[in-house]
């Protein structure tokens, strides 16, 4: 008898040793680490190591440019995690997500946080209270995220906050890294095209390469192999700038629009006179 259980109740007990061996290697296979490069050694930083620093606070962004609503975090400064780096000759902190979105973040907006301006900060998910999905989409913003508190102080754009963010890294300005995104030199100062270099830089980069400048891999080239401009009218690129739904739609459609209080339509433009002169260079 007894020994007529034990054959019944073993293979499940064994079948369910195999699982749990199986669940450990899958969570321990994708802990997830934020890796900062800011010249030296990479430094990879799990969300705990992150949650035990002494400078973590709990920080309240009343309205979460990726969630879309009130949320709260338990955050780092930034500043204070590249401590280091920041008080050096950096120039641009590349923020690098899974999906393959990649801001390119100016030094000097985050260290203006010191002195009035915006203040960047790293949300860091504690694996034991996940956060939501983000609306729309079947996962969340974490494990780590880049928010900003009083972002309008330094005009901090809505793809200036990466989520999903797996490395920092410390890099030269991009038009000194990709030449190829310079306008010409002739141009003057207040001329449209640098306007809509800097608006390109900010708002599209982090999803589109131009004339493979950039390492963006959720959008097309928008140089290469033909420009843009060479089979979109001005009309129809304004249009998928505002609303991309707007022009066509398909189910797998990522890129969504910019409003105008994203995005000016002055910006919006001189993004297309950029573009326009990029066809010719
Ligand atoms: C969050 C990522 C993302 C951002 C930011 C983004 N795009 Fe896109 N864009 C895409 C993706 C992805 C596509 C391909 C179509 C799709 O899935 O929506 C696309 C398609 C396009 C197209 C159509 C190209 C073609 O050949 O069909 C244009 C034009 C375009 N984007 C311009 C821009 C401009 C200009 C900006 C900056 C103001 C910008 N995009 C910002 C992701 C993005």
């Amino acid at each position: 008898m007894l020994i007529r259980i034990l054959a019944r109740i073993f293979p499940r007990i064994l079948l369910l040793v195999i699982l749990l061996g199986f669940e450990t290697a899958r969570v321990s296979a994708t802990e997830r680490v934020l890796t900062l490069s800011f010249g030296g050694e990479p430094r990879r930083l799990t969300a705990a190591a992150l949650l035990a620093r002494p400078d973590v606070a709990s920080l309240a962004v009343p309205d979460d440019v990726s969630y879309h609503r009130a949320m709260t975090y338990r955050a780092v400064p930034l500043l204070g995690l590249i401590e280091g780096a920041a008080s050096g000759g950096l120039d641009t902190i590349e923020a690098r997500a899974s999906d393959g979105f990649v801001s390119l973040v100016p030094a000097s907006l985050v260290k203006k946080g010191a002195s009035g301006g915006a203040v960047a900060w790293i949300a860091v998910e504690d694996p034991a209270a996940p956060w939501p999905n983000l609306p729309g989409k079947d996962s969340g913003a974490g494990p780590f995220y880049l928010v900003w508190t009083h972002p309008e102080r330094s005009n901090i754009g809505a793809e200036q906050w990466p989520y999903a963010l797996e490395a920092l890294t410390g890099v030269d300005d991009p038009v000194r890294r990709w030449p190829q995104l310079a306008v010409d030199a002739a141009l003057p100062e207040g001329a449209p095209e640098r306007r809509g270099q800097a608006a390109f830089l900010k708002n599209c980069m982090p999803c589109h390469m131009l004339n493979g400048a950039g390492n963006a891999e959720v959008g097309p080239d928008l140089g290469r192999p033909l420009n843009v401009t060479k089979y979109m009218t001005p009309f129809g690129i304004k249009a998928v700038i505002r609303d991309p739904k707007a022009v066509r739609t398909w189910p797998q459609q990522q890129m969504t629009g910019f409003d105008k209080a994203n995005l000016p339509d002055a910006d919006v433009e001189a993004i297309i006179a950029f573009l326009t002169h990029m066809a010719s260079r």
